[in-house]
């Protein structure tokens, strides 16, 4: 960092780059040897699908129901298939409607779609990110059947008020926990909270089986009619009520049943969750701390009384009257050409064709009953375009939203350097 009284020259014009400290984290997501012997032991044995829940897929879904203290876990092939099970279980079919945030990937709303069900989103709490309770009770109506909360970034949703309100008019609560493996409201670990739990296990999920995902729930009824949607074969034993064993090893045909390998991938990270979630609240936690006396920089501190978990990516806002007069465009360059692994948000309009989902033309003005099939609610939709609802904390927040990576094992000079880089950009927005 330049010295007081000299002349300081962002990276972007022609200076020297902030950051120059190694930025290889040494944390492995992948642990290649355990993986291999986990997988290599798969295919000796032969058991390269597992229908009924046993071998890995059962040891797995033993370790996920630890984690997060409910009486089942069902294994999936991704998050989305969770997800479409958990409204499935819940009952959300047509003349329904679910409450959700539009701040969120598109897979936790699309599955309602695959209900035959009406979205309706709702906005976010600025400081956390997460659904605002209180305006999903503004939007509750006689066809709400559910809630969708996605703690979204590793940011614990305002559980309490959700459920005092889901419980007071009889809706069911999805939790979306994709990105908040292991995190924590006031001491229960998300997932376990609502009615069902959702975890994608995608890509570079905390805990990954490259594709996959996992339902959580302590309701054997929810837990049946899940297995009853995508699990042909898991076998009546295998059921929480047994409330369809007339039936037998049937089910809708809906093939939600993971790849043992994938099962296998994700076993070896769900061991090593706990580590990851201390070193990313350690990195973030310093990161913060660098950030907090930045100007124009606001920090995302944990909710009171909750622990994040997962993260999946480390967010910062800039604040609004920062981002009214230098783009954020031209923030994100400047931070970037100073070395900084900085991105303006992905969820925000920037990043996708759509834009903010619930301005998505999906949801506005695609005509989904011209595809004949059964992506809307034949009783409510008129196939006409519909006003994007106004969500202005939603639309506010994320014009000023940046993301870098959830940092497990970087050096601490890094970090330090990363928030030299805000620093120095923030504190020269002139030559942005
Ligand atoms: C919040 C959220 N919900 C749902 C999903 C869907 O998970 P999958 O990609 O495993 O289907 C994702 C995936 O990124 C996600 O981030």
């Amino acid at each position: 960092m330049a010295k007081v009284g000299e002349d300081v020259k962002l990276a972007i014009c022609g200076g020297p780059k902030c950051v120059t400290a190694d930025p290889t984290d040494r944390w492995a997501m992948i642990p290649a040897g355990e993986v291999k012997a986990a997988i290599g032991a798969l295919l000796e044995e032969g058991k390269i699908t597992i229908a009924d829940g046993s071998g890995v897929v059962g040891e797995f879904e033993e370790g996920f129901k630890a984690l997060v203290g409910t009486r089942y876990a069902l294994a999936m092939n991704s998050g989305t298939a969770t997800l479409h099970s958990a409204y499935f279980a819940a009952g959300v079919s047509p003349g329904t409607e679910v409450l959700a945030p539009s701040y969120t990937w598109h897979a936790s709303i699309t599955p309602i779609l695959h209900c035959s069900a009406t979205p309706v989103f709702c906005d976010i709490e600025p400081d956390t990110l997460t659904i605002d309770p209180r305006d999903m009770e503004r939007k509750i109506t006689p066809k709400t059947r559910a809630v969708c909360v996605v703690h979204v970034w590793g940011n614990v949703a305002d559980m309490d008020r959700i459920m005092a309100l889901a419980r007071k008019h009889k809706l069911a609560v999805i939790e979306d926990a994709s990105h908040a493996h292991g995190a924590k409201y006031k001491g229960r670990p998300v997932g376990g909270i609502g009615d069902i739990g959702c975890f994608s296990l995608q890509g570079v999920k905390a805990v990954s089986g490259g594709e996959a995902g996992v339902a959580t729930t302590n309701d054997p009824v929810l837990f049946d009619r899940m297995v009853l949607l995508g699990h042909f074969g898991r076998g009546p034993k295998r059921q929480g009520a047994g409330t369809f064993d007339s039936i037998g090893d049937m089910s809708l045909g809906a093939k939600y049943r993971p790849h043992p390998f994938a099962i296998a991938l994700a076993n070896c990270q769900l061991k090593r969750l706990t580590e990851l979630n201390r070193l990313r609240a350690r990195n973030y936690a310093v990161l913060n701390e660098l950030l907090r006396d930045v100007p124009g920089i606001e920090t995302f501190e944990p909710r009171p009384g909750c622990e994040r978990g997962g993260y999946l990516e480390f967010k910062f806002g800039v604040a609004r009257e920062i981002a009214d007069q230098a783009p954020l465009e031209k923030i994100e360059a400047a931070l970037q050409a100073e070395g900084a692994p900085v991105q303006k948000d992905r969820y925000s309009s920037f990043n996708y064709t759509y834009g903010l989902l619930h301005t998505a033309p999906l949801f506005t003005t695609f005509d989904r009953a011209s595809l004949g099939g059964c992506f809307y609610d034949p009783k409510s939709y008129t196939g006409k375009p519909v006003t994007p609802v106004k969500l202005p904390v939603t639309e506010d927040v994320c014009t000023r939203l940046l993301g870098t990576y959830a940092f497990a094992d970087v050096s601490p000079e890094y970090l330090k350097q990363i928030g030299n880089a805000f620093r120095k950009v923030m504190t020269h927005l002139e030559q942005v």
